[in-house]
């Protein structure tokens, strides 16, 4: 049954999504790693697409940028298409001066300035982790293919151009490796569905050094992201 922003059926995704923030990008995912891809969604032109990783099932839907978006399109591929697994695959920035750009960040956990966590948890702080299973698997896969991955907490900010400058250096100070937009979000979706999320993020931008990513690394760095968040579905199915 098509639900607001994704008008697919039932069956149509596969049990594991992964989740890049641009529909472009899951396009491309999908033609360049996947074989029998087909798109079952573009409501939105938010592109989702289904097909196989050596005879598994996956599914690559964009999730757009922040939290609301991710939150919706996770929602709806839980409760409405059969979706036990999502994994974001995204970009960060690096806030940690010795995370250089290309780092791949398995994210065990994320904090955020978010309220959504709060809200879900009745005021109180929340612990927006990772399912464990799934962060096995990706760093497994991430040893098996000699790609180098950190694993900690990032933060989820609401913020892509922040009011204060002083905020980044304060999350760094309290151990955060690097800010996105969206894992937490993610995190709460799962959690409180009893379902499994995992966010991969690479370092696109090192905000200490002001040093960014070339279009070539962002295609290694990609290369090296989508084939250990696919061999961490394999491994898991
Ligand atoms: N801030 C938030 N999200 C990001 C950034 C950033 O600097 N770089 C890549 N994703």
């Amino acid at each position: 049954m098509a639900t607001p922003h994704i008008a697919a059926e039932h069956g149509d995704f596969a049990q594991t999504v992964l989740m890049p923030g641009d529909p472009l990008r899951a396009k491309m995912i999908a033609e360049r790693y996947l074989d029998d891809a087909r798109q079952v969604n573009e409501v939105r032109n938010m592109l989702g697409f289904t097909g196989t990783y050596k005879g598994v099932a996956v599914s690559i839907q964009g999730s757009g940028m922040g939290v609301p978006s991710i939150q919706i399109y996770a929602s709806e591929l839980f409760d409405s298409f059969g979706v036990e697994r999502i994994m974001r695959v995204g970009s960060c920035g690096a806030i940690q001066p010795d995370l250089g750009l290309r780092t791949l960040i398995i994210a065990s956990g994320a904090g955020t300035d978010s309220n959504v966590n709060r809200v879900r948890a009745g005021g109180h702080d929340y612990a927006a982790t990772a399912d464990f299973s799934m962060m096995r698997a990706a760093v497994d896969a991430a040893a098996s293919a000699g790609i180098d991955a950190v694993v900690g907490r990032i933060f989820t900010s609401d913020y892509f151009y922040h009011p204060d400058p002083a905020e980044n250096e304060r999350l760094a100070g309290a151990g955060f490796l690097a800010v996105e937009m969206e894992a937490a979000a993610l995190y709460g979706v799962a959690i409180e569905r009893r379902k499994a999320a995992l966010t991969l993020v690479t370092v696109s931008d090192q905000l200490i050094t002001g040093e960014r990513m070339t279009v070539e690394e962002r295609q290694e760095t990609l290369d090296h992201m989508i084939l250990v968040a696919l061999e961490s579905t394999r491994a898991l199915s």
